[in-house]
């Protein structure tokens, strides 16, 4: 699978002059559309792209032009977002915010350069909660010019799906999901392309929470290695394999050696459930080599804030009251308010303290940038586009706005989104 691809790239690169940025954009058709998907043994049926669950996987080398069309094959709206990729304004897929839903029948071309090499992700972005629990999502894997040396590459997105006694997608809204810790599924599982490894190869996994509400924490069994990337952005120092630690939206990059059966394990919940795994055959000697920080994107560095914001998580159940009309609040406003959180020109740097004032945790999202978490002494730490807080806790982020637009800022539980956890940034 990974050396065709490299074939049709070197093809690519000859036929253009040798400059893979230059080739022409990459073509791709995502068509959303109803399909019957295999869970648990039972035929469900759910939404997904182009006929599968998960959608298509999109991989495009860093610098490239991708040029995606979305048909709208549902009787409902549909919007694509692409989260964690730095893409102009336009392109962004936000319902109200930065276009209008596609319907159905119709078309939309999203056309952007991929700046940043990492691990990022689409998804629906109109009727979220419901769309991406039904499966609108895929990965969306933008490769480095001078990758790390792996025997294989391989993408595992987690993902819950609520089922009801007759074994089919559950349609219900249960206010008490919504108003606790989101809709949290009764099956879990990690989708990955079925390939085989054997004892001894070194892979890279990239992993990918799309489910809406639910967090894990994993133990990876049968590999030993190092996380080198958090929502897509490389570390400088690889981090050890401590139990990854995944919030709706974010994502993790590990570099390891396999040394027996592969499974993923979530022990977040005192029971503790095995996702998938990865099948395990045959042996080599394993690589000498030590793993090495991923190649740094190019992106702003950290300059002191002109610019502060207060962000107030509020609401849910059991919480004090709040000015807002929906389960949740941010600054007492339910919903996009009609001003944005901030308003600064192209460029300026923003310091925004985030208090979590309610009895749940949540991951609060930016679109079109990444920030970096502070510490309490106000140093900078990792560097994400989703971060996340427990009940009651608080945590500074620091972020260069560089790219103009209305962006997006909202709790990645999605059940916490459609109820208003959300707010916007505007950038001139
Ligand atoms: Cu995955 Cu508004 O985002
Ligand atoms: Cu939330």
């Amino acid at each position: 699978m990974i050396l065709s691809r490299r074939v049709f790239l070197a093809g690519l690169a000859t036929v253009f002059g040798g400059v893979r940025a230059s080739a022409a954009a990459i073509q791709h058709v995502l068509s959303p559309n109803r399909i019957q998907a295999k869970i648990a043994g039972h035929k469900v049926s759910m939404l997904g792209f182009n006929g599968s669950l998960p959608g298509p996987e999109i991989r495009a080398p860093q610098g490239q032009t991708v040029e995606i069309t979305l048909e709208n094959q549902l009787d409902e709206g549909a919007l694509v977002h692409w989260h964690g990729l730095r893409v102009p304004n336009r392109m962004d897929g936000v319902n109200v915010l930065t276009q209008e839903a596609v319907v159905p029948g119709d078309s939309f071309r999203y056309r952007f350069r991929v700046p940043d090499a990492g691990t990022y992700w689409y998804h629906s972005h109109y009727l979220s909660y419901d769309q991406v629990s039904r499966g609108l999502f895929g990965a969306f894997i933008v490769e480095e010019q001078d990758p790390p040396a792996v025997d294989d590459d391989i993408v595992v997105q987690l993902f819950d799906i609520l089922l009801d006694d007759a074994n089919q997608y559950d349609e219900t809204f249960y206010p008490a999901q919504f108003a606790t810790e989101g809709r949290i599924g009764n099956i879990v599982t990690a989708f990955t392309p079925p390939v085989s490894v054997r004892i001894g190869d070194r892979l890279r996994l990239r992993l990918i929470n799309p489910s809406i509400d639910r967090v894990y924490r994993i133990k990876l069994n049968g590999l030993t290695g190092k996380i080198v990337a958090l929502d897509g952005m490389p570390l400088a120092q690889p981090q050890s394999l401590e139990p990854i630690f995944l919030a709706p939206g974010q994502r993790c990059d590990v570099i390891g050696d396999v040394t027996g059966q592969i499974s993923f394990v979530d022990i977040y919940e005192e029971q503790t459930s095995r996702l998938g795994g990865i099948f395990v055959s045959g042996s080599r000697d394993p690589a000498k080599t030590t793993i090495e920080p991923l190649p740094q994107n190019k992106m702003p560095k950290p300059a002191p804030p002109s610019q502060t914001a207060e962000l107030v998580l509020q609401g849910g159940a059991g919480s004090a009251r709040h000015g807002g009309s929906g389960t949740w609040a941010l600054n007492d406003v339910s919903g996009l308010p009609r001003s944005p959180l901030l308003s600064v020109a192209r460029g300026e740097a923003a310091r925004i303290s985030i208090r979590n004032e309610t009895g749940f945790s949540h991951v609060m999202h930016l679109h079109g940038h990444h920030f970096w978490e502070l510490d309490g002494a106000g140093d900078v730490g990792a560097y994400r586009d989703s971060t996340y807080l427990e009940e009651d806790e608080v945590r500074d982020i620091l972020v260069v706005l560089d790219n103009p637009g209305a962006w997006m800022l909202h709790c990645h539980m999605l059940s916490h989104q459609v109820d208003g956890m959300a707010t916007w940034i505007k950038v001139d």
